[in-house]
Parts: structure tokens; C-alpha cells; sequence
């Protein structure tokens, strides 16, 4: 078969349409991956199958200021030995000029470093060398570098034009590379920057309070925070069990895994096992997608389960099941499902006497009650009150841009005086409400809610009998003996100086929950 020559119509014809086909496989690699560098090597062999390119390769600057090669084709060594500097060698001046340069014989060319051809002998067959820039906002960011055999009638300025192309479309692969770099690289930042953030904001040091019940759960919570185990938190309304399950959570080894809450009371019965365990899609009406539930959400990390007195009878054994094996299943599947999650459970409900009435499983109690934390209410611990108190003022006075400078005797008297039923948080509601409404820079005894009016404020101190202060006088020491003495009636019989008999008695008569005391 007689050869074509390049100027017949019919062989240029047929090189620009496997050009155009090349490009189209060219731009096919780039978008079919997201792995840079593995398209980067398919494009080469894409070159090297159409256009019979020798060696070729990408070369892309580094921060640094050098060139690296990303991906190359045909090289005699390996490609991370190369190295070129701006302006070194051809590679290096393609760079820094951001313009093509063609070296039609290589062996005449003395700039020519040939790193990627080491070798003792001269190439056999002479080679020609074309180099174009990869601009990305009209920057070289690097270079597409290929070697070709000498042609003496090769068109040149049509060869550059077309490596040209395929430079812009590696530019754009590089271009989008960068910007999901980047993106990751902010989300990243920004994971580690919150994460600090809630570290910091359920530090042990952010809960308040420095009174001889606060340190007592102080202790049990650096007790408990490095295990484990399996926590239940006992408490009133408002009193921060939930800031002491954050501050376990954020102290414990699974700090940098999720912490992952479920209100028990605010899911209703036919929610609370789909949230807890997920379902596969079809499990039930309107599952169009299998869900994964907050157990599997908190691998590796914290589960807690707030207000979990409220959780109803048949979700109780499927609870208990997870705490026994730590496995489960989603609702609608049998493959189980194994998770490696803390448990941590609030309530500030009666357990014992939901287990009496039968809406709360014994086993499940005490598969919860491993350790457990009582805190207290505000009104056993008023020492804590003024801390809290200077807390919430500068806090609110900060967030309300006021310059509150500090609260009147009247006005502390008032909140001494009151017992607190909502505890913290209704302090904390009642101290917001006095910065806003405060004008000055004192917050005096008119800017606290009508329910702190009474009492001395108003003179209208409710008569007490005798008998009846005595009684909570009475109930008073015995509560604060069994405290002491972490439940023990006969020590705190002897603390008391009288006997366990008539601490029992006493006990049962003042209704004092003495297992509450005990840690
Ligand atoms: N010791 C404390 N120091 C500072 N802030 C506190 C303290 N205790 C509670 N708080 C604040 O009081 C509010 C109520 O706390 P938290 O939600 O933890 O209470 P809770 O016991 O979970 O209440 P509930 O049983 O009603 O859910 C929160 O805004 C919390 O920041
Ligand atoms: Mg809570």
C-alpha cells in the first residue's frame, strides 16, 4: 500500500478526525473520574494510542515553586525523581513564560535536560519536543510535555494547537480538583474549629456552681467520663443534667466522635423506635428509604437518651436488648446490627416509683443505673446561686449589648429567698428578663417576675406553725446526714447521735427517698 503524504487531502482529513476523537476520549477520562492523577495517566495513553507520543507527561508546580510530574507516559525512570525549577530546562521556561515552546530536533537543543530520558546511549531515532503551558486564569499551573519522532514535514504550529487543547481541558480537571480541595480542606477547618468550640462550651468549668453537692458530682462525673459506663443522670427540671451528659460526652475518650441526643418524651410511642434504630426502605407506609437511626448515627461515640422515664413498655425491651448484646435490629430487617455507643440517660422522673406502678421495667433500671449522678436542685445548693447569678448577668448583659454593672442586696434577697421549681433554667429565664429589662446599670428588685414579689420582698411572710418549721428543720438534717454518708442509714444514724430505728421512722414519715443518696 503506497504511503500517503501529510498535504494529501484525504490524510489530513483523517488526522483532524482522530484528533477530534482524541479529544473527545480526552475530556471522556477527565470528567469520568475524580482522581486526578489516574485520568491525568489515561489522557497520556490516550495520546500515545492516536498520536504515537514517545514519552509524555503532566507537570504541575507545587507550592514550593517546583514542578512535579503528576502523571507521565513512557518515561524510562521513575517520575517522582523529577524535579524541575521555574525557568529550568524546557518544562521550566514553559512554565514561568505561560508559552508554548517546540523543540523540532531534541539532540540540537542544549537547553534539553532530558530527566525524563536518561540513558548512557543517544536515542536511536531523533525525537522532537513539544511543550505547552496549562493555564488556569491565564497562569501556568504547569505543563503537558510530549515527545513525538522526528517528521521533517510535521506542521507544527497545528500540533501545538491541538496539545493546546488538551492542556486547556487538564487546566480544567486541575481547576475543579483545587476548588474540592479547598472546600474540604474549609470543611475540614471549620469541623476542627466547632468541635474546639463545643469542647470548650461543655467543659467541666462551664457548669457553675462550687457547693459541696455540685463538687460531690464534680467527682463522679471525672469518675465516670473516662469509662465506659453506662450513666443515669437524676435530677429536677432545669438543673443542667443535660450540661453534665455534654460535659461526660466532651471529657471522655469519644470526644471526637458524635454526641447524639434523643428526647424520649418529645417523640411520640409510634416515632421512637424508627428514631432509635432506623428501618429499611418499605419497613412501613412512607419509608421510601432505608433511615439509619440515632444509635448507628452515635458510632463510636455518645447516645443520650433524655427524659427516658417516658419511653413506653415495648420500646423498654428493645432498649434493654441493645444494652445486654449491643446489637439491634433495623425496624423491618433481620440483619443485625452491631454498635460500639455509650449510653448516657436522664430522667427527672420517680424511677422507683415507675417501677412499682409498672410503666418502667426493673431489668432495664438497672441495666441504666450503673452509675448514676443525682443534681441537686437550686434550692439545696443557694451558695451556688450568687455564682450563677453573676453568670447569667454578664452573660445576658453581653448578649443584649447592656452594660450591667452589678444587681442590689434587695434584689439578691429576693432570689435567695425563693425555692427555685424550675431550678437553673429558671433563673436563668428570670436574670434574662431582668436584663432586658433593666434601663440602668443595676438590675434592682422591680425587674424580677411577680412570683419572686412575695415572701419578705412584699412583707407578706406566710405564717409557719411551731411544728411544722421543726418538721422541715428535721427533714432538713436527715436529708443532709444521708447525703453525707451516701445513703447509709445506720451512719447517718450516728451522725445524728440517735438511733437507726428512729432514723428509719423518721425517714418513712418525712417520705425521704433515702436511694437517692446513694452514688
Ligand atoms: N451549673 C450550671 N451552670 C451554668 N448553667 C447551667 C447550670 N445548670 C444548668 N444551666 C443552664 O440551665 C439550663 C437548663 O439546663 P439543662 O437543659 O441541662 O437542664 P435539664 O436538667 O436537662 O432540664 P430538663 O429536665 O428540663 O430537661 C440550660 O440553659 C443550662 O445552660
Ligand atoms: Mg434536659
Amino acid at each position: 500500500m503506497a504511503k500517503s503524504r501529510p498535504s494529501d487531502p484525504a490524510a489530513v482529513h483523517a488526522r483532524e478526525s482522530r484528533r477530534l476523537s482524541t479529544l473527545l476520549e480526552v475530556s471522556q477520562a477527565l470528567s469520568g473520574t475524580l482522581n486526578l492523577r489516574s485520568a491525568l495517566h489515561r489522557v497520556l495513553e490516550v495520546l500515545a494510542k492516536h498520536h504515537g507520543t514517545v514519552r509524555s507527561m503532566v507537570t504541575l508546580l507545587q507550592d514550593n515553586g517546583e514542578l512535579h510530574v503528576e502523571a507521565s507516559d513512557g518515561l524510562d525512570q521513575s517520575p517522582h525523581a523529577i524535579r524541575y525549577r521555574l525557568g529550568e530546562g524546557i518544562i521550566g521556561k514553559v512554565v514561568e513564560s505561560s508559552k508554548p515552546i517546540v523543540v523540532p530536533r531534541v539532540s540540537r537543543e542544549p537547553a534539553f535536560l532530558s530527566r525524563a530520558a536518561k540513558r548512557p546511549e543517544l536515542p536511536k531515532e531523533e525525537l522532537s519536543f513539544i511543550c505547552v503551558p496549562i493555564l488556569i486564569n491565564r497562569r501556568a499551573v504547569g505543563a503537558l510535555g510530549v515527545d513525538l519522532k522526528f517528521k521533517a514535514d510535521r506542521n507544527y504550529d497545528r500540533s501545538v494547537q491541538f496539545y493546546g487543547i488538551v492542556a486547556s481541558a487538564v487546566a480544567q480537571a486541575v481547576k475543579i480538583q483545587r476548588l474540592i480541595e479547598e472546600d474540604k480542606r474549609k470543611l475540614l477547618d471549620e469541623n476542627t474549629q466547632l468541635r474546639q468550640e463545643l469542647k470548650e462550651r461543655y467543659d467541666f468549668s462551664s457548669i457553675i456552681g462550687s457547693s459541696g453537692p455540685v463538687r460531690q458530682m464534680y467527682e463522679q462525673m471525672s469518675q465516670v467520663a473516662a469509662t465506659n459506663t453506662t450513666v443515669l443522670i437524676r435530677g429536677e427540671s432545669g438543673t443542667g443534667k443535660e450540661m453534665v451528659a455534654h460535659a461526660i460526652h466532651y471529657n471522655s475518650p469519644r470526644a471526637n466522635k458524635p454526641f447524639v441526643k434523643v428526647s424520649c418524651a418529645a417523640l411520640p410511642d409510634s416515632l421512637i423506635e424508627s428514631e432509635l434504630f432506623g428501618y429499611e426502605k418499605g419497613a412501613f407506609t412512607g419509608a421510601e428509604s432505608r433511615k439509619k437511626g440515632r444509635f448507628e448515627l452515635a458510632e463510636g461515640g455518645t447516645l443520650f437518651l433524655d427524659e427516658i422515664g417516658d419511653i413506653n413498655l415495648t420500646t423498654q425491651v428493645k432498649l434493654l436488648r441493645v444494652l445486654q448484646e449491643r446489637e439491634f435490629e433495623r425496624l423491618g430487617s433481620t440483619e443485625t446490627v452491631k454498635v460500639n455507643v455509650r449510653l448516657i440517660a436522664a430522667t427527672h422522673k420517680d424511677m422507683e416509683r415507675a417501677i412499682a406502678a409498672g410503666t418502667f421495667r426493673e431489668d432495664l433500671y438497672y441495666r441504666l443505673n450503673v452509675f448514676s449522678i443525682f443534681v441537686p436542685p437550686l434550692r439545696e445548693r443557694k451558695a451556688d446561686l450568687l455564682l450563677l447569678v453573676d453568670h447569667f448577668l454578664e452573660k445576658f448583659s453581653h448578649e443584649h449589648k447592656k452594660s450591667i454593672k452589678r444587681i442590689s442586696t434587695p434584689a439578691i434577697d429576693m432570689l435567695m429567698s425563693y425555692h427555685w421549681p424550675g431550678n437553673v433554667r429558671e433563673l436563668e429565664n428570670t436574670l434574662e428578663r431582668a436584663v432586658l429589662m433593666c434601663d440602668s446599670q443595676v438590675v434592682h428588685g422591680h425587674h424580677l417576675p411577680p412570683s419572686l414579689q412575695t415572701a419578705e420582698a412584699s412583707g407578706t411572710v406566710t405564717r409557719v406553725s411551731l411544728s411544722d418549721a421543726v418538721a422541715g428543720f428535721e427533714k432538713d438534717l436527715i436529708q443532709d446526714a444521708l447525703k453525707t454518708t451516701r445513703g447509709n442509714r445506720a451512719k447517718a444514724a450516728r451522725l445524728l447521735d440517735t438511733t437507726e430505728r428512729v432514723l428509719n421512722y423518721k425517714v418513712r414519715k418525712y417520705a425521704i427517698d433515702a436511694r437517692r443518696f446513694t452514688a
